[in-house]
């Protein structure tokens, strides 16, 4: 920032002066020379900021729920959610299915894409194959809470909890697997100076299990404190183990999802809904401020830690877009039937989930924003991703980290 300005008051300096210092030919080579030098020195500094600034990763580490969960919980047994280890799952991209959530991709893994990366393998596969990997490991668990799960056993919601693999539990993992990156401080300093990580998304489960019990917007507000400073700490946690660029996204527009608004609805009451989008307003309103508090919570931890660079992710906003536009994106079906279900004036029944007996999945899962319900479709995450890839929607801008 200071060299431009400096070199602006230079220049400025010469033209003022060289009208008394040389005369009218020379001054038309001067003014040549200047030009050309001017032309030069911004051609070598834009030349220098895109070779240092568009690095591109080496490696991405990811924590989270079943936005980012790449297998993980299907390898750890699945007991809640069996199905996602059969078709329709995975149908549209995979051709089989991996244990994603989804018809296809997730938002990691177009990620990885843009950074010329393998899709992240989930940890589980890598220790239970003893596998060497140093490109990336997803360490995300469907259903995992950024608190931990205690916290919801000692409320009664055990019974509603799909696994204990929470946020905490995932960084452990990440202890142990550090030893397999590298071994010195300087080591491993270096190899993650070339690393993203991927704090969540992570925390909607937190506030879907006792959402779904009947707990109120108020209660979930007196919640979001907790899982905000669970979140931040782990945050804290990467950067004191060596990582230098974390990128954390916040939680998606939850009232436009099938399950809530099946769930909440119908309700009498027009004013409910988003007439714009036909979301539930208040559920929306609570997913914004959640991301808030995260935002607030992040930009205290980037001045207690400025070597680092810290990403808030806004996946409500990259989002939101499909639900505001979405012939412009190909969603000729609607925004907020799932694709994948068993009926219902969203296409989500609950003891006909998608996979489940009495459910089927729609021919087209690109017309559609929401695949089972609760998930989003391969095309939604596509289009969500680019918005945060090549889009105004993660601050500082993942895009001046890529390569040309
Ligand atoms: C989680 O841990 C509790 C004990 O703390 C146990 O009772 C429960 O079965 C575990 N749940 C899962 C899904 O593993
Ligand atoms: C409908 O909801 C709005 C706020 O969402 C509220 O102000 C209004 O009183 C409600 N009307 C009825 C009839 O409940």
């Amino acid at each position: 920032m200071t060299v431009p300005s400096l070199s602006c008051s230079i220049i400025i300096l010469h033209l003022k002066h060289f009208r008394t210092l040389f005369p009218l030919k020379e001054r038309k080579r001067t003014i040549m020379k200047t030009v050309l030098l001017i032309v030069l020195f911004f051609f070598f500094q834009n030349f220098k900021t895109s070779s240092s600034i568009h690095h591109k990763y080496d490696a991405i580490y990811n924590f989270g729920d079943s936005l980012s969960d790449t297998g993980n919980f299907l390898l750890s047994g699945a007991l809640a959610f069996p199905v996602i280890g059969k078709l329709p799952y995975g149908e549209t991209f995979f051709r089989h299915a991996t244990g994603r959530c989804s018809d296809g991709r997730l938002i990691i893994d177009y990620i990885a894409e843009a950074f010329g990366l393998p899709h992240l393998p989930p940890y589980l596969d890598i220790v239970r194959e003893k596998k060497h990997v140093k490109t990336g490991v997803s360490f995300a668990v469907s259903g995992a809470t950024a608190l931990d799960t205690q916290f919801f056993y000692a409320q009664g919601l055990g019974p509603l909890v799909w696994t204990n693999d929470s946020l905490s539990v995932q960084l452990g993992w990440f202890k142990k697997f550090k030893s397999s990156l590298c071994s010195t401080k300087q080591e491993c300093d270096e190899y993650f100076k070339k690393s993203l990580f991927l704090v969540g998304e992570i925390g909607g489960n937190d506030y879907n299990y006792p959402f779904f019990v009947g707990g109120s917007i108020k209660q979930a507000q007196a919640l979001a404190p907790l899982v905000v400073g669970a979140i931040t700490k782990a945050t804290s946690m990467l950067i004191e183990e060596g990582a230098m660029d974390v990128m954390v996204p916040g939680n998606l527009p939850i009232g436009c999802s099938a399950v809530y608004l099946t769930i909440f609805g119908p309700t009498s009451n027009q004013s409910d809904y988003d007439p714009r989008t036909g979301c539930l307003k208040a559920y929306n309103a609570f997913a914004r401020y959640h991301n808030q508090q995260l935002k607030r919570s992040l930009q205290m931890q980037r001045l207690k830690y400025p070597h680092a660079r810290i990403t808030y992710a806004d996946y409500y906003g990259a989002a939101m877009r499909l639900y505001h536009t979405p012939k412009r994106y190909g969603f000729k079906e609607g925004t907020l039937k799932a694709c994948c279900g068993g009926g219902g004036p969203y296409n989500f029944n609950n003891s006909a989930r998608c996979g489940h007996t009495g459910s089927r999945a729609c021919s087209n899962p690109s017309a559609y924003v929401n695949w089972d319900g609760i998930h989003l479709t391969d095309a939604a995450y596509g289009h969500i991703s680019k918005g945060l890839i090549y889009g105004r929607f993660t601050s500082p801008p993942l895009t001046s980290l890529l390569g040309n």
